[in-house]
């Protein structure tokens, strides 16, 4: 008998539904092809129960999030809900809440895949983000004085603490040094400008350097970062940043990969609980039509099932999902891809079954 994971499915707003459901038909084939069980357990969470009720994420579903081995999200944000309410009361305060300080990001360009940067392949276009999740400007620190008067102040700062800034970054370290192609990390920041909160990590990072004498370190400014992952995705193996920075540049990471539509992510507490879900959003638009890209839902999956220690179902839906990119799927957008959301996903699961 293989192991059992508790699993918390949460569906969510929009086109979330859709993209779950395929992932979930995916883990599932996985499970019983490599000999490992799923206890998918259903949250009701997101815009529509926010609007029926008011809850966001209530306290017991939190303590039951404790318990579980995984969380498995599709999208939070509905078109009725004002913004920053889904986002900061669900999303937000899961990773604050469970202590999610990782969010892993892979970019990385899969064969038959158009990526906008013409002269750049599969081979160019392969690092992971490293962000930091739960401090920088994300912590809600600040505040307004004389709110809605014409001497109004509004301040927020960038929360940076040893403790954070080092977990994250060790985490980095490892995984460059036991994960990556070319055990090479890169630290983004901006050492010229944000002159504390940067001194803390370039001191950090140079500390753990020395303890990782087989990694390979370098330094950019972000703005540089976002300049050289257009020209030059090559030189980056692993990225490390902070909250801000990391959630800017993996949209841009998210666009050289081929879009939103196969750009998946981890929230993680190694160890702990962790959720996995696909960067997109919501995208209202094509709700409930069968049109939307599962391949980030079903990628999330993966990086999910890798976490928990099953890598070679993790390889299994990797190389499956490589196969629907070279003979299926040409195009990643909504709608435009050639095939429903559900038949992309049969299609994972056949090519799946069918490797050995
Ligand atoms: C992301 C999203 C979130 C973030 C939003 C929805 C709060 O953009 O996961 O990158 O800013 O972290
Ligand atoms: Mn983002």
């Amino acid at each position: 008998m293989g192991s059992t994971y508790d699993i918390g499915v949460v569906p969510g707003d929009g086109t979330g539904p859709e993209v779950i459901r395929e992932g979930r038909k995916v883990i599932t084939a996985a499970a019983e092809k490599y000999g490992f069980s799923l206890n998918l357990v259903d949250y009701d969470l997101g815009g529509d129960r926010y609007l029926a009720t008011g809850d966001l994420l209530p306290d017991n579903v939190l303590s039951e999030f404790r318990d579980l081995n995984a969380i498995y999200l599709g999208a939070i944000g509905h078109p009725e809900v004002k913004p920053g309410v889904l986002e900061k009361g669900i999303l937000l305060n899961m990773r604050f809440e469970l202590d999610l300080y990782i969010n892993l990001r892979p970019v990385k360009l899969y064969p038959g895949v158009v990526t906008p940067l013409t002269d750049k392949g599969p081979e160019d276009i392969d690092f992971v983000v490293v962000r930091e999740n739960t401090e920088g400007l994300y912590a809600g620190a600040g505040g307004f004085l004389k709110k809605g008067t014409a001497q109004e102040v509004a301040v927020q700062e960038s929360i940076n603490t040893r403790f954070g800034v080092e977990r994250c970054l060790r985490y980095a370290f490892e995984y460059a040094r036991d994960r990556s192609r070319n055990k090479k990390l890169t630290l983004c920041g901006k050492t010229n400008v944000l002159t504390y909160a940067f001194d803390l990590w370039e001191r950090s990072f140079k500390e753990l350097a020395s303890e990782f004498t087989v990694v390979e370190t370098d330094y950019a400014h972000v703005d540089a970062i976002c300049m050289w992952m257009v020209k030059n995705p090559e030189w980056f193996d692993i990225i490390v940043t902070d909250n801000m920075f990391g959630d800017i540049i993996t949209d841009l990471g998210a666009m050289i990969q081929g879009g939103m539509g196969i750009a998946a992510g981890g929230n993680i507490h190694p160890g702990k609980v962790s959720m996995f879900e696909p960067i997109g959003g919501s995208a209202p638009k094509y709700t409930g039509q069968n049109l939307i890209n599962p391949l980030a839902a079903i990628a999330a999956g993966q990086m999910m099932l890798a976490e928990l220690g099953q890598p070679e179902a993790a390889q299994g839906i990797e190389d499956a999902i490589k196969k629907v990119l070279v003979n299926d799927v040409k195009d990643l957008g909504a709608g435009r891809m050639g095939h429903t959301t559900s038949e992309v996903g049969d299609l994972v699961v056949e090519y799946l079954l069918d490797q050995n």
